[in-house]
């Protein structure tokens, strides 16, 4: 008998309740079964330099100590209750929060908590291959952190499941350790966690364009009415921001190894620019449009009236809901999207219940825009005249109102010949993958060592040196 209580560090008195503790005993060796096939590969006797979360208090979620990532304490953790907190939007708008599920909402909560659950393994799974390519032992570190506290992530949408979703909980419980990333028989449930993450520049553009998407969906979620569902992604935030943090730091040190060489050589050309071993600009754009593109499509259909009665019934909110200065009830008013008619794309408004996807869209949009930004300046205080940008929201996309269409970055409509002659001018052709991964094909740890197409971080992690051993091979 494993002692839970002490193995799973958690703040749910998980002690106390006999069915949730018999439901976990169950599904922990599975997942521990599906750690070992699909999480980090080789890495089982590592010890890794890892922040563990023991408590949501500021100084208890970010531990660090080596730990072999199998004996990593995935714990379950929601903010504290706020007994005054309600639902605060919707139809139920003023009642107290809900602290258990809403028996007519049962099946739709269950959807929306499994659609989150099943991104968290997918994207340790398509990770899984990226150790044996690492550019340092910083990176390997930081790759390590984000597949357990996905691992986490995981835990903490099975936790809700078991606690509140009883048998049905627990078959949704099993079938997320089930899929697998791209499988052809039983993949995951959205499509941008099927696509392989190949090498490290799209690894970094996935934690910062998809890891982002999970910080806007925990946002939306955060704000249920369902306060077990609000006070677990309230935690899981503080965890994503890392997360997008690697992405974001990772392509900006690779543009800054780009620009420096280039630079150095006096150099724009991008095939000489390869030639030096780093990855051009031309490269890091196409990746950027393409891992762009497929998050867009996570946030759903431009109109749905899905999204509208979750709102509705109070179970997913906007970003930032509370903040917001409006009825919460959106019944008169209106959201533009976007259609394509004939060859152009025009504005509509629509009532803006049923376009909340669309919304979030945007608010995310914003915030990519500024990242983006942080990236040019790289590139500007070299003084490269090289300008990465957004593609329009309407290219490559295979979800929404998009669909079916072929729209280039810029936004024009296009023939599906003509679109697919410029194809490999805006997406990652099989020959770039296949140069950014010639760069890839051993992995770089000695201590305080960088691969030659990335800069060094500013900082190593917890105040440790650049050269700190972050992980220890055994
Ligand atoms: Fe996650
Ligand atoms: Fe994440």
């Amino acid at each position: 008998m494993i002692d839970y209580t002490e193995k799973i560090p958690n703040n749910v008195d998980l002690g106390r309740d006999r069915g949730l503790q018999r439901a976990l005993e169950h599904w922990q060796p599975a997942y521990m079964g599906w750690w070992y096939d699909m999480g980090p590969n080789e890495s089982h006797n590592y010890e890794v330099y890892l922040r563990t979360a023991i408590s949501v208090e500021a100084d208890g979620w970010a531990q660090f100590d080596y730990v072999k990532m199998p004996e990593y304490r995935w714990g379950i953790f929601l903010q504290p209750r706020d007994e005054k907190r309600e639902v605060n939007f919707g139809i139920h708008k003023g009642q107290p929060a809900w602290q258990e599920v809403p028996g007519e909402y049962r099946s739709t909560l269950r959807r929306v908590i499994v659609t989150q659950g099943d991104t968290e393994p997918a994207s340790v799974e398509q990770q899984r291959l990226l150790g044996s390519s690492c550019p340092s032992m910083y990176d390997l570190r930081n790759i390590f952190q984000v597949n357990v506290e996905e691992g986490r992530h995981l835990w903490a949408m099975v936790y809700l499941l078991h606690r509140y979703f009883g048998r049905d909980g627990r078959e949704e419980a099993e079938a997320l350790l089930a899929r697998r990333s791209g499988d052809a028989d039983n993949p995951r449930i959205l499509g941008a966690f099927n696509e392989p993450t190949p090498d490290w520049l799209a690894f970094y553009m996935f934690t910062f364009f998809t890891d982002r998407d999970g910080k806007f969906q925990l946002c939306a979620l955060a704000e249920s009415g369902f306060d077990p569902l609000s006070r677990t992604c309230r935690f899981m935030l503080t965890e994503e921001a890392h997360h997008m943090f690697v992405g974001e730091t990772g392509v900006t040190r690779i543009i800054k190894r780009t620009c420096e060489v280039m630079k150095e050589n006096k150099l724009e050309d991008p095939a000489q620019v390869r030639a030096l071993g780093v990855i051009d600009l031309e490269t890091i754009q196409r990746y950027l449009n393409f891992h762009y593109s497929v998050t867009l499509d996570l946030y759903g259909s431009d109109v749905s009236s899905n999204a509208a009665s979750y709102f509705t019934n109070g179970l997913k909110g906007r970003f930032r809901e509370t903040k917001l200065d409006d009825d919460h009830l959106l019944s008169d008013s209106e959201y533009p999207v976007y259609e394509v008619v004939g060859d152009r794309i025009i504005k509509k408004s629509v009532p803006a219940l049923t376009a909340l996807n669309e919304r979030l869209r945007d608010d995310y949009i914003e915030e990519i825009a500024d990242g983006v930004a942080r990236w040019q300046r790289v590139i500007d205080e070299a003084g490269i005249p090289f300008k990465l940008t957004l593609p329009h929201k309407g290219f490559h996309r295979a979800i929404g109102n998009f669909a079916g269409h072929h729209i280039g970055v810029d936004g024009a409509v296009l023939t599906a010949e003509a679109w697919d002659k410029r194809k490999h001018e805006w997406l990652p052709s099989p020959a770039d993958e296949k140069f950014v991964q010639s760069l890839m094909t051993g992995r770089v740890v000695e201590p305080g060592k960088f691969a030659n197409w990335i800069a060094p971080p500013l900082r190593g992690i917890n105040s440790k040196p650049l050269d700190f051993e972050y992980v220890r091979f055994n």
